[in-house]
């Protein structure tokens, strides 16, 4: 059965290559950004009646309740939701801002908050639905220059695991998704932010934006393909909670895992020796 998808970000990158495959495959969209001319020319070549175009800065709760209502308007239900709108905020902790810190959460961590919380109405009222959560090897694993980042998709780790076994009840599905390095928008110097409060002590170690900066261009993965997956993923009876995106991710997450796995039996006596007695 054809389904129906509410995109955020849909206007570039894992969110267009994703748009692109739900509809290559007979599927209808909601494609949403905060920028709708640039997010209707990312799809200028796609003549179809099956994508609709719908404001929404997933940093503004009110936008994301009228986004959802709208769509519900154009094509009546949700049957998958990909929240993928997101930007890197990049920089040594000590040089972020508190300010620099709240946007990012605003936009990364309480833009899926407030569109998880529109859309998770529509889905229990049919009984059915997936949310798709879009996070990083950064919720997994601890990169230097990440804080804020990392932080706000381990966040999205956390709330999608703790609210996916309230809503199975109702038939709602939630994946969790951690690519690698992808070829998109991310780390292009219009869309990343660094930190703002420089520090001369850490200029030691190198140039943090120079660092980043070189990868954009060269990253492996292809947002088309992982578009193609999650289509794949979308379509299966037991979806994963947590799916891995990309080798260079296999290669990050599975050592940090075994690692912890082994510190934490290291430790097994050490932690069981916190235990009361009755
Ligand atoms: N590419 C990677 O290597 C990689 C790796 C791990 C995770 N991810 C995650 O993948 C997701 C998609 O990123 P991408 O790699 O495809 O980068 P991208 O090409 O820059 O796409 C990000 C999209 O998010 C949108 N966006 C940003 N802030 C928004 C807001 N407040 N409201 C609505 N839309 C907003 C952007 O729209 P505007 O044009 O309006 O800015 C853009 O269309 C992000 O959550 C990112 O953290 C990417």
């Amino acid at each position: 059965m054809s389904k129906v998808w509410f995109i955020t970000g849909a206007g570039s990158g894992i969110g267009a290559g994703t748009a692109k495959a739900a509809l290559h495959a007979g599927d209808r969209v909601v494609a949403t950004g905060r920028n709708l001319d640039k997010v209707r020319n990312t799809y200028h070549d796609v003549a179809s009646d099956n994508i609709a175009f719908v404001q929404l800065d997933v940093a503004q709760e009110a936008q994301a309740k009228a986004a959802v209502e709208e769509a519900m308007k154009q094509f009546g239900r949700i049957d998958v939701l990909v929240n993928n709108a997101g930007y890197s905020l990049l920089g040594n902790f000590e040089e972020l801002t508190t300010a620099d810190i709240e946007r990012q959460f605003a936009t990364n961590f309480f833009g899926v908050v407030y569109v998880m919380r529109a859309v998770l109405p529509v889905m229990r009222k049919q009984r059915s639905g997936h949310i798709i959560n879009i996070s990083s090897v950064a919720g997994v694993v601890g990169f230097k220059h990440c804080a804020a980042y990392g932080a706000s998709k381990f966040a999205v780790e956390g709330l999608s695991l703790a609210v996916a076994p309230e809503v199975e009840q109702f038939g709602i599905k939630i994946t969790v998704v951690e690519p690698g390095f992808f070829r998109t928008d991310l780390l292009d110097a219009r869309n990343v932010r660094w930190g703002s409060n420089v520090i001369e002590d850490y200029a030691a170690e190198g140039n943090v934006q120079g660092m980043w900066s070189a990868y954009n261009g060269t990253q492996r993965g292809d947002p088309a393909k992982l578009g193609e997956v999650l289509v794949k993923i979308a379509g299966m009876e037991n979806p994963p909670k947590l799916f891995v995106a990309g080798s260079d991710a296999l290669a990050t997450i599975t050592p940090a895992i075994e690692g912890r796995l082994q510190a934490t039996h290291a430790n097994e006596a050490l932690s069981r020796s916190t235990d009361g007695s009755f």
